[in-house]
């Protein structure tokens, strides 16, 4: 039986033991959805102590369907220099990063905009009612459209947000390690 100090092969990764860490949201980003010196010291430290895979927390795709104003975000190219940091922090001790790409649909704080979700269940919260529409590259504007999702350079290792994979667009995401 495997141990949990043995590597295992995820597609064409190999992480060097199986603690892994779940996607788990700080909201300690700044309006700019920007990844802080914070983030890199807590995903550093956690590489650090042997944590070979992680899935680093629900990063909006949007600036409109934020959770809360302080969620980490993914949604312009301005964005993808410290998730590259926060990623190469990591990588320093040979720990696989994916980042969570995350849309908040009905969960939406009303300070970041309306209640947009997939399907046709009707929310109410904060005062606000959900609209019914369908989640698309039209519905959520720019959003989508302008991923940051390509490799970031010849020779480069591809970083959170800079993966040759495309997301597909569902709520919660997550693309390859990198
Ligand atoms: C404070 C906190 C923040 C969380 N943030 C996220 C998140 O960003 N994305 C997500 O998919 N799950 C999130 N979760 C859920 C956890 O990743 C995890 O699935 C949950 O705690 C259950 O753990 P288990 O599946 O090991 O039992 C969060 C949980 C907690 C307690």
């Amino acid at each position: 039986m495997a141990k949990a100090t043995d590597p295992i092969v995820i597609g064409k990764r190999t992480a060097k033991n199986r603690v892994t860490m779940a996607p788990t949201v700080k909201f300690i980003a700044g309006e700019d959805g920007r990844v802080t010196e914070d983030f890199v010291a807590h995903y550093a430290e956690r590489a650090k102590h042997q944590c070979a895979f992680i899935c680093v927390e629900a990063t909006c795709v949007a600036k409109e369907a934020r959770l809360a104003p302080s969620q980490l975000g993914l949604w312009e190219d301005g964005q993808i220099e410290g998730h590259r940091k926060l990623t190469d922090a990591c990588h320093e001790y040979d720990t696989l990063v994916v980042p969570q790409l995350h849309y908040g649909g009905l969960g939406t704080h009303p300070a970041c905009g309306p209640l947009v979700g997939p399907s046709k269940m009707v929310r109410e919260a904060f005062g606000q009612k959900s609209e019914v529409k369908e989640l698309s590259r039209r519905t959520s504007g720019a959003s989508w459209g302008s991923l940051p999702l390509r490799r970031c350079g010849p020779g480069r290792r591809a970083t959170t947000g800079c993966s040759s994979t495309p997301a597909t667009a569902t709520s919660s995401t997550t693309s390859p390690p990198g």
